[in-house]
């Protein structure tokens, strides 16, 4: 049993995109920790969402009703990087992750996330190894595994995720540091304690809640879940 605090992340990829600010208001009113924003390219993934704009537009809503902020966290699927994760930062972005694959230096785009100001996550895909984690472990906040192939919501998460998320879980614990195991794709309520007692602590979830009649009932289910 670990006694990590456990977060969950709602991403607006699956939230009515015709009435965003509502859907942040009403989601964060039903208990979620963090807005997880699935920002695609159509390059890095065969999909397209949003950019820092809507990123900016949002922030301002992304409160919680004693005016505390909740936290953005942006997963950027895009390639090139570093210019899209300097923008989020300066559009409100609070985490920035980005997949090692799609960036030509990736310690110098962990330092700039840095620079701005934001915590600095790397992203890996089912079938991608690790290796990067060995020479930047030092210097990130967050890693994002990723449970389902990156573009697209609704997908069912990948069984041998949580081979993954044992592997990084001891590799952080190793670390020393305080470093936030994030779990991105198919959680849902029925899934999402194994993928905790795998090691995450950290919990996306766009379509398991968006489109659902009570978010607060999902949250809170999830949580019933976590313990
Ligand atoms: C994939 C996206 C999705 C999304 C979660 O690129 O990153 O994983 O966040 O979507 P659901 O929870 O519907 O799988
Ligand atoms: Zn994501």
């Amino acid at each position: 049993m670990s006694n990590r605090t456990y977060r969950i992340a709602p991403s607006i990829l699956s939230a009515d995109f015709g009435h965003l600010a509502d859907e942040l208001r009403d989601v964060i009113a039903a208990g979620a920790d963090w807005i997880h924003f699935d920002v695609m390219d159509n390059h890095y993934v065969p999909n397209l969402s949003f950019g820092p704009m809507v990123c900016e537009a949002l922030r301002k809503h992304a409160v919680r009703a004693d005016g505390t902020k909740v936290p953005i966290d942006v997963h950027l699927m895009v390639q090139p990087v570093d210019a899209l994760a300097i923008a989020f930062a300066k559009a409100g972005a609070d985490r920035i992750s980005f997949h090692p694959a799609a960036s030509a230096h990736v310690d110098r785009t962990i330092q700039l996330i840095r620079a701005e100001g934001c915590s600095a996550g790397l992203v890996f895909n089912p079938a991608a190894s690790l290796d990067e984690l060995d020479w930047t472990i030092d210097e990130i906040e967050l890693v994002l595994v990723m449970s389902v192939n990156p573009g697209f919501g609704g997908q069912s998460f990948i069984p041998g995720s949580l081979k993954k998320i044992e592997r990084i879980r001891k590799l952080i614990d190793a670390s020393g540091r305080d470093i936030r195991l994030e779990v991105d794709g198919g959680i849902k309520v029925d899934n999402i304690r194994a993928a905790a007692d795998a090691g995450a602590d950290t919990f996306v979830a766009g379509s398991a809640i968006f489109g659902q009649p009570s978010y607060r009932a999902v949250i809170d289910a999830m949580r019933a879940e976590l313990g």
